[in-house]
């Protein structure tokens, strides 16, 4: 029998989003959330700039919002750096580290995800982890010794209390913006390799949230969120617009998760 978690579906907005265009889409995924079933946690990770406005059009609704990075050090002369506890100031839920493009394009490391991890934590607000192979990594077959260092980086400098409270989410990097979703299958696997590894964390860490990211959209979303392993997704082109992330959102009700 699968334990039932609850489902939580986060939109990355990644590099947009302009005052007037973010208040319509704001305004319609609060609005639109009222109708999802009561399992379905919903958030927003948008720009550092526009946590002010999340918090002022989103307060009171159903939708959490957050950022998509936070800086390693708490506070001081690192210019341009946005701390946790400023995040938090906001009333972020969460805090995206790790994503793949900051990997890629920051050179952030598996030792630095970790520190911001434990910066978010320690301000109040839920990281959630990112992880993920590239094509050559899935393709040289390496996909979990990639996916399991990148996690195990962040579990080694956790307690298990403090494990129990993170989000992970699994995005192979070939599928993100590429309209190339893994398969279900190819999906689930990797997410039942990750809970495995929680799980030897602590009994506490094995139910931890694991979201799947990399092109979701209206038409994959349910197929995804019915895999036993797979707890929602953080979604980056089709948060974008709010009627697809709201039947993304609908689609990701727990009581359509296959026992397994
Ligand atoms: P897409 O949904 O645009 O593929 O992006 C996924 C992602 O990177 C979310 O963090």
């Amino acid at each position: 029998m699968t334990k039932q978690r609850s489902k939580l579906v986060v939109g990355n907005w990644k590099m947009h989003g302009r005052l007037a265009a973010n208040a319509a889409l704001l305004e319609g995924v609060a609005q639109g959330a009222q109708a999802l079933p009561a399992d379905v946690r919903v958030g927003v990770c948008v720009p550092f700039v526009y946590l002010a406005q999340a918090q002022a059009l989103l307060g009171g609704s159903r939708v959490a919002w957050g950022s998509q990075d936070v800086s390693a050090h708490e506070q001081g002369a690192y210019t341009g750096e946005v701390a946790a506890g400023m995040v938090a100031d906001f009333e972020a839920g969460f805090a995206i580290v790790g994503h793949s493009e900051r990997r890629a394009y920051h050179g952030e490391s598996p030792e630095l995800v970790a520190v911001k991890t434990q910066r978010a934590l320690a301000a109040g607000v839920t990281p959630i982890v990112c992880v993920g192979e590239t094509l050559e990594e899935r393709e040289s077959g390496a996909t979990e010794q990639v996916v399991g260092a990148q996690l195990d980086a962040v579990l080694a400098v956790l307690s298990e209390q403090e494990a129990a409270q993170i989000v992970v989410a699994y995005e192979p990097v070939w599928a993100i913006g590429t309209g190339r979703s893994a398969t279900t299958q190819q999906a689930q696997q990797v997410h039942a390799f990750l809970r495995a590894r929680l799980a030897a964390k602590g009994a506490n860490v094995a139910d931890v949230p694991l979201l799947y990211g990399g092109s979701v959209k209206p038409d994959n979303a349910a197929e995804l969120f019915r895999q036993a392993d797979i707890d929602g997704g953080l979604i980056g082109g089709a948060s974008l617009k709010a009627q697809d992330f709201l039947a993304i959102c609908a689609a990701a009700t727990a009581g359509a998760s296959v026992a397994g």
